[in-house]
């Protein structure tokens, strides 16, 4: 047995308005005059001063705005990695991911697409990474999705929804300023910090749990009761809460692994483009059988926050899109292995899948 040596993310700032230490924390990283810092914001910031203004440009350091709308693509991300090499004298000193689990996942994909040849489709698997990213930073402006501390970057492919899982993936910094998510409308609130949820529950109650992972788990969930089920928080204690939810929920499926929900929701995303978080939720809905606690829990932070699950999505569906989502679903099998066992090809069977999706 030989157990993974996982690289974390070495340096993390946290804190209210610690944003406003981004230019003290990168200018030691700036390599020279002409090796400037990309910023690839979520575009619902474009016209924000309060946030665009404490970016720290200097010399030919970049904005480039991103729509988070749809989930990132390997084609996206190498079209900002040609941009980004014909429009800088020099390879850039880093790449800031500010926004979203999207917009971080691409500033993770970007970095280390600037360093290794071809296309970003052909890293999409398990450590076939070569060379070292350029220094990254994320800082996110949503909680839940983990992306500040996860080893993958996930994209979808033109042939797969699947992560660039490497050790040069995770963050070389991460800023956590929780007053960048005060913002956030409160469907997109609550399906990201769901998906952060879904990590617990599906950490928690897989095969491949350990010590490791129980103690993240059980830190997330618990943080995540308090914001989701409890309301007795002040809104600035929720946002700290639920920011330390996301990493504690990512650093658990690190030495573990997510399952049902998001094998099939990745499943949804593929096919009809459904955004991580409300596929999530879609899914969840509907997963009594495998998480019967975790979904009624579930089923109470919707009622208590009021919130709309998107129904009947599949509704309209050919035999052959389902045929699509069932196999991308089942092709995740470190997922359904850690849901279900060893031997969960005897329990999740095409069929059975099509019947789940049907409800959704
Ligand atoms: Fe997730």
């Amino acid at each position: 047995m030989s157990y993974k040596n996982f690289p974390m993310v070495p340096r993390v700032v946290f804190g209210r308005g610690s944003f406003n230490q981004s230019g003290e924390i990168l200018d030691p990283k700036r390599l020279n005059v002409n090796a400037p810092f990309i910023y690839l914001v979520d575009d619902v910031f474009k016209n924000n001063t309060w946030l665009l203004s404490r970016i720290p440009l200097a010399y030919d350091d970049k904005i480039i705005y991103i729509s988070a709308a749809k989930e990132p693509k390997t084609s996206q991300v190498d079209t900002l990695v040609e941009e980004i090499i014909l429009k800088t004298k020099d390879k850039p000193s880093g790449i800031i991911g500010i926004g979203g689990g999207s917009i971080l996942d691409l500033a993770k994909a970007v970095s280390i697409m600037i360093t290794n040849e071809g296309e970003a489709k052909d890293y999409q698997g398990w450590d076939l990474v070569k060379n070292e990213a350029v220094y990254h930073v994320g800082i996110p402006t949503l909680a839940g999705t983990g992306a500040e501390v996860s080893r993958t970057a996930v994209l979808t492919g033109p042939d797969k929804k699947l992560g660039i899982n490497s050790d040069f993936t995770p963050f070389d910094q991460v800023i956590l300023d929780s007053e960048l998510t005060k913002d956030v409308p409160i469907n997109q609130w609550f399906y990201t910090g769901m998906d952060c949820y879904i990590h617990c529950i599906e950490s928690l109650n897989g095969t491949f749990l350990n010590a490791f992972s129980e103690s993240y788990g059980n830190t997330a969930l618990g943080l995540c009761k308090e914001v989701f089920l409890e309301n007795k928080l002040s809104e600035v204690e929720s946002q700290e809460k639920l920011m330390m939810a996301s990493w504690h929920g990512g650093m658990s499926i690190a030495y573990s692994q997510v399952g049902v929900a998001h094998a099939m929701s990745y499943g949804l995303a593929y096919l009809l483009g459904t955004k991580h978080g409300v596929g999530n939720c879609i899914v969840f809905n509907h997963l009594e059988e495998y998480y019967p606690i975790g979904v009624k829990l579930f089923k109470e932070m919707i009622k208590v926050h009021n919130v709309e699950i998107p129904q009947n999505v599949c509704a309209n569906l050919s035999d052959e899109d389902f045929n699509i989502m069932i196999n991308i679903a089942l092709n995740l099998e470190p997922l359904w292995e850690n849901a279900l066992g060893k031997s969960w090809k005897n329990i999740i069977t095409p069929k059975k899948l099509k019947e789940l999706y049907q409800k959704m």
